[in-house]
């Protein structure tokens, strides 16, 4: 779908939508149209009461007087609080109504800011409009999008064309996202992830890849003990983006858990449901499309992404239960449940970040417990931080971008679930608050950088579809830590 900003003016033919706030007159639209058009339409809207409302619509087909296929009304609610993330939303119900429409041409009118609201329409519709079908060897006609190119109308294209560039370079990002989490595992690995990530050397990235040999060296075993059943060698992936002048300023670290397929290993999942776990990656999946939104709007801020990227799988070499091992912090850990392993790789990768880079800060993504989706379902995805400074940013970011982050406590009482008897921790805790436990397991990685974890198991996959996207992936963490970083580093 090819997007396209431009002056009011009435197109000739195909879709016309008209975008009206609530309580809005056809005013300048009006006068474009043609007399026969204009009381076609004024005449519908007054037969369904059409005034506005918030994803109202209304199909006008053929309307006598002009080669229209058809006018859409639309609704935009009120005027007040008609903010970016409603006029997202807006875009995105509006790709909905127009889909199997060929060339659609919207009409904006009465908006404050008409610009902004052009751009954030344009970049809602996009993000709703991504589809993941290249498995599918017989296309069908019937539920494939016909739509080619969208026209938002204002008053100022150049200005929303301003607006609408960096939103473009985002949406790339989160379709980067989606793409890798929705990958079966049998392409997408540790290998070929890093393989993939290596494309972002075309936006500017630098790319990094250690594998087996220099992560034994650097004493990973606690993620080298996960990946160790797999026939997929593990790799810790690491992108720089320096868009700061100071080419020797501290970085922020981000940090995804990126277990590629998490069968459980020896404490192996039921086999119901277990597909999901191909989106175990989602962590580095969100990490690796936020590093090409920076690089693709040319961040100004020094940022590292590091994935550790792993599969989890039972098999002779695979780790036991009971097994003890040493992480590169020197701490050990008894592996009692095999399971819990996104909190063994990002053990190391944490550490790696910070005795590599001493970033000014760490935020890392993980789906990392089945308890924060207990606890949150799909709406929010857990915040937990060292620092009160660093979780208001994030959840500011996170209500500006509608990728919503809900807080949880930490503390001493929690983190004396996970002490061994015969190590320096366990992996898991005695069953409860089971998201929390698995957070003071991470702080335990932690020196004094300010840190926060973002347990995301909720939110980077959805069947049903979410307001921006279709179904699937979601790309859960691209907006919010490109807006974070937005917001904080530039
Ligand atoms: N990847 C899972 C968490 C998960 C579950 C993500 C469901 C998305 C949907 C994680 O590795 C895991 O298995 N966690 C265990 C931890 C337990 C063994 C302490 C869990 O949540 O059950
Ligand atoms: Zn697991
Ligand atoms: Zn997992």
């Amino acid at each position: 779908m090819k997007i396209a900003f431009a002056k009011l003016a009435l197109p000739a033919t195909g879709t016309v939508v008209v975008a009206l706030p609530e309580g809005a007159k056809l005013g300048r639209v009006g006068l474009m149209l043609d007399r026969g058009t204009k009381a076609a339409l004024s005449r519908a809207m007054a037969a369904a009461e059409f005034k506005g409302k918030k994803d109202a619509t209304l199909s006008i087909p053929a309307p006598a007087g002009g080669k229209f296929k058809r006018v859409l009304l639309l609704g935009l609610g009120p005027v007040k609080g008609f903010d970016a993330v409603t006029a997202e939303k807006t875009g995105a119900a509006l790709y909905g109504h127009v889909s199997a429409d060929e060339n659609v041409t919207v009409l904006l009118e009465g908006l404050p800011e008409a610009a902004i609201s052009a751009a954030r329409l344009a970049s809602g519709a996009q993000l709703k409009s991504y589809r993941f079908d290249k498995y599918h060897t017989k296309a069908d006609k019937n539920s494939k999008p016909k739509i080619k190119s969208l026209t938002l109308q204002t008053d100022d294209p150049a200005a929303a064309k301003k607006v609408h560039a960096p939103l473009a370079a985002i949406a790339d990002g989160v379709f980067f996202t989606r793409d890798l989490v929705t990958e079966p595992p049998n392409v997408i690995y540790p290998e070929s992830f890093a393989a993939k990530a290596r494309e972002l050397i075309a936006d500017g990235v630098k790319v990094e890849v250690l594998g087996v040999k220099e992560m034994t060296k650097l004493g990973m075993g606690a993620l080298l003990g996960v990946g160790q059943g797999s026939l997929r060698e593990s790799k810790l992936l690491v992108m720089h983006w320096n868009g700061s002048r100071d080419k020797n300023s501290k970085p922020l670290a981000l940090v995804g858990k990126g277990v590629c397929f998490d069968s459980g290993g020896i404490s192996l999942k039921p086999g119901a449901g277990m597909w999901d776990m191909k989106w175990d990656m989602a962590g580095a999946g969100a990490v690796t499309g936020t590093m090409r939104a920076l690089a693709r709007r040319k961040s100004t801020a020094h940022v590292i992404g590091l994935c550790g990227l792993v599969e989890n799988m039972p098999d002779a070499a695979a780790q036991r239960p009971g097994d003890i091992v040493t992480s590169m912090s020197g701490q050990t850990i008894e592996v009692l449940n095999t399971d819990a392993e996104g909190r063994l790789v990002l053990a190391d990768v944490l550490w790696y970040a910070q005795q590599k880079y001493q970033p000014r800060a760490i935020v890392d993504l993980a789906t990392l417990t089945g308890a924060i989706i207990a606890a949150l379902s799909e709406h929010y995805a857990g915040l937990f931080s060292n620092s009160d400074e660093l979780a208001g940013k994030l959840i500011a970011a996170g209500q500006a971008t509608n990728e919503r982050l809900w807080r949880f406590p930490m503390g001493e009482e929690y983190d004396k679930d996970i002490k061994s008897p015969i190590a320096d921790m366990k992996n898991i805790g005695g069953g409860k608050a089971g998201s929390i436990t698995a957070a003071q397991f991470l702080q335990r990685f932690i020196k004094d950088t300010p840190w926060a974890h973002l347990d995301i198991a909720g939110v980077v996959w959805n069947e049903k579809g979410t307001s921006l996207a279709g179904g699937g992936a979601t790309g859960y963490g691209v907006r919010l830590l490109d807006k974070f970083v937005e917001e904080n580093y530039e």
